[in-house]
């Protein structure tokens, strides 16, 4: 077979292996279309290009299976001390937790524990409106109900229609600590309040903002109340594979404290390192991902995080202050962090974001606006670009 007929049956198991090089090359090519971060062009996502050293010890170290801990000991225990370390962010060295596949098998976790702890049928899940979509999938998994309350002129829960949402039924309530949409941060204290009043479970979803609330206070900002701080508090989601800086899959799920998860914890009889217990969705675990977790937080440390989150919060600024120069646009609402909303007064946001596309500029597309995210990978010099092509764009729009 030549080459040429070994690349057109790409798309099909052959019969005899091809080449390493054939593969690679081939691989190169079909991956051109993808959009990479370093192109800048990536504004709508919550992931950003992993740090080089996570990327050096997620390839040294990917054969490592934590769904297996009895055969990777030490690997396990580097988790442990990376969720000691998260906990400490959060304002509690107790924490109990993992680092999981993703935000989504957190918020299951939690509403999980919630559920058995509670032993209610078909309990219900209190949320706000803008709560993650993982929140639906994990009541339609768990059979829990879910409630979404509306939020307040500030983009908020709103405090006193999550109170009037709890019925005898209710399993847990939900706060947000940086939407999804507009990076909000829900009135959380409030919310713990209501919970401990009410005795129900508190789960805080800062798969986005527990990378960067923590650091709001060192650099003089206003800091939300969110973390264990709270008594209500229960469990918080906090994703290292978004401010992070760490690489696909690390997700996280802290508990308060070790005897919460017992509610969901399974033995697992079988595995060639001796039995264990594990309290994840996930069998086989990936220790490449938690090692990396453990290893940017030692050499970021508190200062290097909070560098990166002083850099995207000042570049967030630069990219409100332009888009107020624009006309027919607007931000939705002042960002509380590097999340912006940005709608338009003259035409539909889908259309704003279509034009973008054409151009390169890959934003998300909610309900009436469009997200913007200024991660770790943005410059100055993408953010004036995008500006220069938002203005072009509204103009030939209002045309
Ligand atoms: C607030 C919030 N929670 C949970 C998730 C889900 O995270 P993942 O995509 O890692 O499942 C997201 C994703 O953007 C999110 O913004």
């Amino acid at each position: 077979m030549t080459l040429q007929m070994m690349l057109r049956r790409m798309n099909e198991m052959p019969e005899k292996g091809l080449p390493k090089s054939v593969i690679l090359k081939e691989l190169e090519t079909k991956l051109q279309r993808d959009l990479t971060y370093s192109s800048g062009k990536i504004l709508g996502s919550m992931c950003t290009e992993p740090h080089s050293l996570a990327k050096q010890i997620y390839l040294q170290y990917f054969e490592k299976n934590l769904g297996d801990p009895g055969l990777f000991p030490a690997a396990a225990e580097l988790e442990q001390e990376a969720i000691r370390m998260l906990g400490l962010l959060l304002s509690n060295p107790n924490a109990c937790g993992r680092i999981v596949s993703s935000g989504t098998e957190a918020n299951i976790l939690a509403l999980w524990t919630a559920r058995n702890r509670a032993k209610k049928e078909r309990g219900e899940v209190i949320v706000p409106v803008s709560a993650h979509c993982s929140f639906d999938k994990a009541c339609d998994l768990l059979n829990l109900k879910l409630i979404k309350v509306r939020l307040n002129r500030r983009f908020q829960m709103d405090v006193k229609a999550a109170e009037e949402a709890v019925t005898s039924k209710t399993v847990v309530m939900v706060g947000v600590a940086g939407t999804t949409g507009l990076g909000v941060v829900d009135p959380i204290h409030e919310l713990s309040e209501i919970a401990l009043a009410h005795n129900i479970y508190l789960h805080v979803d800062a798969a986005f903002g527990g990378f960067v609330l923590p650091f709001f206070e060192e650099l003089g900002l206003d800091a939300p109340e969110f973390d264990f701080r709270l008594p209500g508090v229960c469990s918080i989601t906090i994703d290292s594979h978004k401010m992070g800086l760490a690489p696909i899959p690390a997700g996280g799920i802290l508990f308060k404290d070790a005897s919460m998860t017992e509610a969901i914890s399974m033995r697992v009889p079988y595995l060639a390192g001796g039995e264990t217990e594990q309290f994840t969705v996930m069998g086989t675990r990936s220790g490449a991902s938690s090692i990396a977790v453990w290893a940017l937080l030692m050499h970021l440390g508190r200062e290097g995080y909070k560098a990166v989150v002083e850099q995207c919060l000042k570049l967030t600024g630069k990219l409100v202050e332009g888009i107020q120069q624009i006309d027919g646009i607007d931000i939705v609402t002042q960002p509380t962090i590097n999340v912006v909303g940005i709608k338009s007064n003259i035409v539909d946001a889908r259309l704003v974001a279509k034009e973008l596309r054409k151009r390169g500029w890959a934003v998300a597309l909610f309900p009436g606006y469009i997200r913007i995210v200024v991660m770790p990978h943005v410059k100055l010099s993408h953010i004036e670009s995008f500006l220069e092509d938002l203005g072009k764009v509204m103009k030939k729009l209002d045309g």
